[in-house]
């Protein structure tokens, strides 16, 4: 048996596209994945219609649902909150529709979150790995130490620049990349850029994979039609990728 994930990301509800996310129903409701996994821009401005109509999609399906928070999921309007409560708006969608936990005799999910509610840089649209998420994250990496199975780590921000420690546009994205790597990270799975990618990277003592989900919103760029991802996993075998690109009807 293996671990069949549909990793989804950028659904930016709001400015959905409704016939992407038609279609990936039609598949979720065919194939029944093992978990639907979104790394996050569930919405366009976290306002509260655009995440009751997350709730009435997500709530549709009877898999377990991962969700991970992105810099959209934040209030945009509503400073106020935005500082004093960035996510009570999105972990009232988690607690409604997601799962805490995800594990198989394949993988284990793990969040990251590279999301923060301000910056000393503008935008604050990019990612920022804090010293208490990345302790976060490395506790539960270390909770597995040699276990077998693929422990996959989600976030919104891709972590990795175009070479090692090359430019990122996350701050602490390339070191922290290496450091999760080195507890055991297989693989990494996120979202933002809008774009699918699967590529390796390794350093002296650790070698992982970044796997990026394009979006499902009409947010399109760098000419990329919507898209998802499709990952197999089964213990002790490479994941395998699927991108699945949204064909326009
Ligand atoms: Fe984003």
């Amino acid at each position: 048996m293996a671990t069949r994930l549909f990793h989804i990301s950028d659904v930016h509800f709001g400015v959905e596209n409704r016939e992407a996310l038609a279609q990936v129903e039609q598949a979720i409701k065919a194939e029944r994945p093992d978990a639907l996994v979104c790394t996050g821009d569930i919405t366009q401005r976290a306002t509260h219609r655009q995440y009751a109509a997350a709730q009435e999609w997500f709530g549709k399906f009877d898999v377990p649902i991962w969700l991970d928070p992105g810099n959209h999921d934040m209030p945009y309007f509503n400073l106020i909150e935005r500082f004093s409560d960035p996510y009570r708006r999105f972990n009232t969608l988690r607690a409604s529709v997601a799962v805490d936990q995800f594990e198989t005799e394949d993988l284990v999910l793990t969040p990251l979150k590279t999301t923060v509610r301000s910056q000393n840089r503008w935008p604050w649209s990019d990612g920022h790995v804090t010293w208490s998420a990345e302790g976060r994250t490395l506790d539960a990496l270390r909770r597995y130490e040699g276990d077998p199975r693929h422990l996959i780590v989600t976030a919104h921000h891709p972590l990795h620049g175009p070479k090692i420690g090359g430019p990122t546009d996350t701050i602490r994205g390339n070191e922290v990349l290496g450091i999760l790597a080195c507890e055991g990270m297989d693989a990494i799975l996120t979202g933002h850029i809008h774009k699918p990618f699967d590529e390796a990277r390794s350093g002296p003592e650790w070698h992982t994979r970044v796997i990026g989900a394009g979006t499902l919103s009409t947010r399109l760029r760098h000419g990329k039609p919507p898209s998802y991802n499709v990952l197999t996993c089964v213990r002790g075998e490479k994941i395998a990728v699927e991108t699945r690109v949204i064909e326009a009807t």
